[in-house]
């Protein structure tokens, strides 16, 4: 694509956990116009969540439409659409008809927990690690990340899909046949952007889902073997910033290229300009989304950090490790609909309103504890609770446990990539919330930086669909049009020396550790 006309504009659309939502940029990278839709997610069992694709298929034609009249421009103004997906959340279809054999099955679901746990205990597993650890021709980090990369997690798409292979048949005779469609959100709505003419996905998404060789830059053979998931339903992997084609003209009047396709992690990172080794972002929406930029090699880790591609932008690959807790605006939302509260706005200020939570702990894992603990069996928990108890006590409890764990991912972080930390921002809809900013703040004993617009994931899509069109030049462009941020310094004396945790905030955080060991393995098969 060459060029761009004078009036145009980006539009980014952003498929979250909870919101579907749409932005229109200008040149400066200001919201010209917008518009968003609740998804819907169903809970057919226990355990299992789920999303209906066609829904999800109206809500992004809604979004971008509300957005373009929102900013009062034609649609022909659009030069470009970016999309930015949750990731791991996956459906099958009919290649022919284009018809989902069964709902999006959603990365919060625990359907397979079991076998997850079973696979990660078995004798295949524990016989691979150690073959993976002693192959003379791998590295010493490659045969690390073979190793860690084989402990499964719900959060992965790959024991979700060897589910639906067993559970739904047409989905595997489909795939005998040759005509079963695999994809995650983002190869949906390209598929139906597209007509059905393109199925593909980008390396971000694909890492994202565990069945993708990071190494080789390709599905895993041996995973797909292992498991017997049939290679010949994945999409084709695209760069990061791929003409994935134009959007078919029936759908909104004219056609618009489609110039960027990024899981919502790794383009919030963008968005953020995390574009240097040891850059770190926190994106804390409906879970928290803590990574680090490691350059051009994945990297490993024992303790649950997950090597994913950032991008791939030409020939240049950037990897991030990432660790994640499932549940932060779950927790959020659950005290609110138990009318803790009724704005989520006025949590802050409760929770600062109260000079402790009273020796209140809870534990946010409605979906179990993610690294470094990896447990899916943990429960959530609120712990020593008195009569002296109030509400604003119960939200600070909460608002602490969002920070605590943000505290536990950094230091795994710090730990096991030994790369030094250069900035850490924050995103996301719960880093509008002074008290878990601050609190993070202190605890890491560093500086925390929040910027104004923190829809990092839409503006990380628009961004590199923009670069791609020309519409902006550069990353140092990119950086110049930053929204103006806002710094939260750790406050109060560290413990033992210039950097590390505020003191006044260790009994706390030793309390809490205590109630989430407690939590853990809750649950038994
Ligand atoms: O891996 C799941 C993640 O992509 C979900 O992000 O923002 O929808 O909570 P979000």
């Amino acid at each position: 694509r060459n060029g761009f006309k004078k009036e145009c504009f980006i539009l980014s659309v952003d498929v979250g956990t909870t919101t579907i939502r749409c932005h229109v940029y200008d040149k400066e990278a200001k919201v010209r116009g917008s518009c968003s839709t609740k998804v819907v997610p169903l809970y057919p069992e226990v355990g299992h969540v789920e999303m209906d694709p066609d829904v999800i298929w109206e809500g992004f034609v809604t979004v971008v439409k509300g957005a373009v009249q929102d900013a009062g421009i034609q649609m022909r103004q659009i030069g470009a659409l970016g999309i930015s997906t949750q990731r791991g959340t996956f459906t099958t279809w009919d290649r022919k008809t284009g018809v989902p054999f069964h709902n999006f099955i959603s990365w919060q679901d625990q359907r397979a927990a079991d076998l997850v746990k079973s696979w990660n205990r078995s004798c295949t597993m524990k016989a691979i690690q150690a073959t993976m650890k002693v192959l003379y021709f791998l590295t010493r980090q490659e045969r690390a990340l073979a190793a860690s990369l084989i402990v499964f997690s719900t959060q992965h798409v790959t024991f979700r899909l060897v589910w639906a292979l067993t559970h739904y048949k047409q989905v595997l005779q489909a795939a005998a046949e040759g005509n079963c469609c695999f994809g995650t959100i983002d190869t949906w709505l390209l598929f139906k952007l597209t007509k059905g003419r393109v199925h593909a996905t980008d390396y971000s998404n694909a890492s994202s889902t565990g069945i993708f060789d990071s190494y080789q830059m390709c599905w895993s053979g041996t995973l797909s073997s292992l498991l017997s998931l049939p290679l010949s339903i994945f999409p084709k992997v695209e760069n990061t910033d791929h003409d994935f084609g134009s959007t078919d003209p029936s759908i909104f009047g004219v056609s618009i290229p489609i110039m960027s396709v990024m899981a919502d992690q790794q383009a919030a990172m963008f968005g953020e300009c995390c574009f240097d080794v040891g850059d770190v972002k926190i994106t804390m929406g409906t879970g928290t989304f803590m990574d680090i930029n490691t350059g051009n090699k994945p990297h490993t880790s024992g303790a649950g950090l997950y090597p994913v591609v950032g991008w791939k932008i030409g020939s240049e690959v950037v990897y991030l490790a990432e660790g994640n807790a499932a549940d932060t605006g779950t927790a959020i939302k659950w005290a609110q609909e138990l009318e803790l509260f009724s704005d989520v706005q006025e949590t802050s200020v409760m929770a600062y309103s109260v000079s402790d939570s009273d020796g209140v702990c809870f534990v946010p894992s409605f979906s179990g504890l993610q690294a470094p603990h990896n447990d899916p069996k943990a429960c959530a928990s609120l712990m020593g609770l008195k009569p002296s108890t109030t509400k604003s006590h119960l939200v600070r409890a909460i608002l602490e446990s969002i920070a605590f764990r943000n505290k536990q991912l950094y230091e795994i972080m710090l730990r096991e990539t030994c790369i030094p930390i250069t900035k850490i921002r924050v995103d996301g809809g719960v880093s509008s919330n002074d008290f878990v900013v601050q609190l993070t703040a202190d605890l890491f004993g560093r500086k925390v930086a929040r910027p104004q617009h923190y829809e990092m994931s839409c503006l990380g899509a628009a961004f590199l669909a923009g670069l791609g069109m020309g519409f902006w030049r550069s990353r140092e462009e990119l950086k110049k049009l930053q929204s103006p941020e806002e710094t939260f310094l750790p406050q109060g004396a560290p413990k033992g020396g210039a950097c590390g945790p505020s003191r006044e905030h260790i009994p706390a955080l030793h309390s809490w550790e205590r109630a989430l060991r407690r939590s853990m393995n809750w649950y038994k098969p």
